[in-house]
């Protein structure tokens, strides 16, 4: 069976309660459950884990490298724009990366325009809220 990890990061389990205005007002288990539902409907199996730690974040990449996940689904919130330690442990992953972000990042402080994490990402999402989680899971469970 093929399996997809979705990762998020830092601050994000107060999705809902968290700056509505920019991160809107599902919570993160809400977002998980669709996610866990549209990859059954496709026979993927999923696993979707939150850390507010770093070294957390890296663990879980690397319990990847060897679980046979194919993808990673990342939205490494705040450690986009810091976190080398997530790039390399990316880059020592074999299969896709996405890069979700809830909001557009671009249109933000110029601290959140640059993404480390990017520069692994095989593709990148940002500005389209939870949708964004979606197209990033359609794309992989498509083969793109
Ligand atoms: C975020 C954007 C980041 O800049 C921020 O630090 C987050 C969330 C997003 O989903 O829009 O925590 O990754």
């Amino acid at each position: 069976m093929h399996k997809v990890l979705v990762l998020h990061g830092p601050n994000l389990n107060l999705l809902g309660t968290r700056q509505p205005e920019i991160y809107g007002r599902e919570t993160l288990a809400d977002i998980d459950d669709a996610l866990r539902a549209k990859a059954a409907d496709h026979g993927w199996a999923i696993e979707c884990r939150q850390s507010n730690h770093e070294g957390e974040l890296i663990d879980a990449i690397h319990a990847a490298r060897l679980d046979g996940t194919g993808a990673i689904i990342i939205n490494p919130a705040a450690y986009t724009h810091t976190s080398v330690a997530i790039l390399d442990a990316l880059n020592a992953f074999d299969g896709r990366v996405i890069e979700v972000h809830l909001s557009n990042v671009h249109k933000r402080e110029s601290f959140r325009h640059h993404s480390y994490v990017s520069l692994r990402a095989d593709g990148v999402i940002a500005g389209l809220g939870s949708r964004g989680y979606h197209a990033a899971l359609e794309a992989v469970m498509g083969g793109g």
